[in-house]
């Protein structure tokens, strides 16, 4: 089975290929990042028209440098949600109409989910069940994942996502957007104990977590400090090194309370350095793995889409309800495939 992968839920165009016979046949990715950039964040509306504007020619040029067409695709898997529901929409028409003229099926997919299982991109994939820690900038959670379609949300942040945070931090600092990475790459400068910062929710026995506390922190020490080029970056130290303890004691307790061996990091959050040797401490101390796919599977693409369409498609899911696309949409309410 050939499934045609589509991604359109946020503000990267994308498509990939993946097939019974050889996994994932390739992917490209176009990023709406400049569109968005002198806004300060994602202008939905502008998103949809870029979105509608390049998955034809993305999609095509995909096809031609993959030596392949229409014709040969069985299925399309596209992102019905969660998302911004006009992008979510381009994207659904554009599957539909597409499978429609192609006559073969067409599946929504849950965006979430293809974060969830993009490891399985990669060798070695990682065993069911596994945990995985979901850190994007619209999703925090803490999921046990068991097996296609059976997740369990353990903790999620009750307010602002990580990386929402660390791009509203560095936002306030005046830093392009989005600014993670740069808030980041900052605090390599930084020097420890300048600034300090309660961590937001520890000591509770779930395992949600909150950010927006520590983003406000984050702006009333900026606002009351010389705003030199060193306060910025012991700033960001702080903020990141607070953001960082958050995320892995909870990853603690969830690997403890559950007893699973493997934890998976997915979502643009996953490539913070100080995060990732944070948690490879943590999985050496308690004798679990870590494991994250590789960046561009851990930031928004298609690949991920195409793979859950297809394990679901191969298992004989065919039918898609109605709404053809959801802004909101909680990975528990999936099943199996039938
Ligand atoms: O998964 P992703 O590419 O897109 C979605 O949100 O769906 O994640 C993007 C987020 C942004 O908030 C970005 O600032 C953050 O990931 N990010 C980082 C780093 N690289 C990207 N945050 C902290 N440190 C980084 N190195
Ligand atoms: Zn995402």
């Amino acid at each position: 089975m050939r499934v045609l992968g589509l991604e359109t839920s946020c503000d990267e165009t994308a498509v990939a290929l993946y097939t019974t016979d050889a996994g994932l046949v390739g992917h490209a990715v176009y990023s709406q990042v400049d569109v968005h950039a002198e806004w300060g964040g994602v202008v939905p509306e502008l998103a949809s028209r870029d979105h509608a504007r390049q998955l034809t020619p993305l999609l095509s040029r995909f096809l031609h440098e993959q030596g392949t067409s229409l014709d040969s695709l069985d299925a399309i898997a596209y992102t019905r949600g969660p998302g911004l529901i006009g992008p979510l929409l381009v994207g659904g028409m554009f599957a539909q109409a597409l499978g429609y003229a192609l006559s073969v099926p067409t599946l929504g997919v849950h965006h979430v989910e293809g974060h969830l299982l993009a490891p399985l991109l990669e060798q070695p994939a990682p065993n069911f069940p596994y945990l995985a820690l979901m850190v994007s900038g619209g999703h925090t959670q803490i999921v046990d994942v068991r097996a296609l379609g059976e997740y369990q949300i353990l903790g999620e942040s009750l307010d602002d996502a990580a990386g929402e945070a660390f791009d509203k931090t560095a936002k306030i600092m005046g830093l392009a957007y989005p600014g993670g990475a740069l808030l980041a790459q900052l605090a390599q400068a930084g020097r420890a104990g300048q600034f300090k910062f309660t961590r937001p929710m520890q000591g509770r026995a779930d395992l949600d977590m909150s950010f927006s506390g520590l983003k406000t922190a984050a702006a009333q020490a900026w606002r009351a400090c010389d705003q030199s080029a060193q306060a910025q970056a012991d700033l960001a130290l702080a903020f990141e090194l607070a953001m960082v303890d958050a995320l892995v004691s909870k990853c603690a307790e969830a690997l403890s309370m559950t007893g699973r061996t493997c934890l998976v990091v997915a979502g643009g959050v996953g490539a913070n350095t100080r995060l990732r040797q944070a948690l490879a401490q943590l999985a050496a101390q308690c004798g679990a793995s870590v494991a994250y796919p590789r960046p561009e599977f851990c930031t928004d693409n298609a690949a991920m889409i195409a793979l859950v369409g297809h394990h679901r498609l191969s298992r004989g899911e065919r039918s898609t309800p109605a709404p053809m696309a959801v802004a909101r949409w909680s990975i528990e309410d999936l099943r199996p495939p039938a």
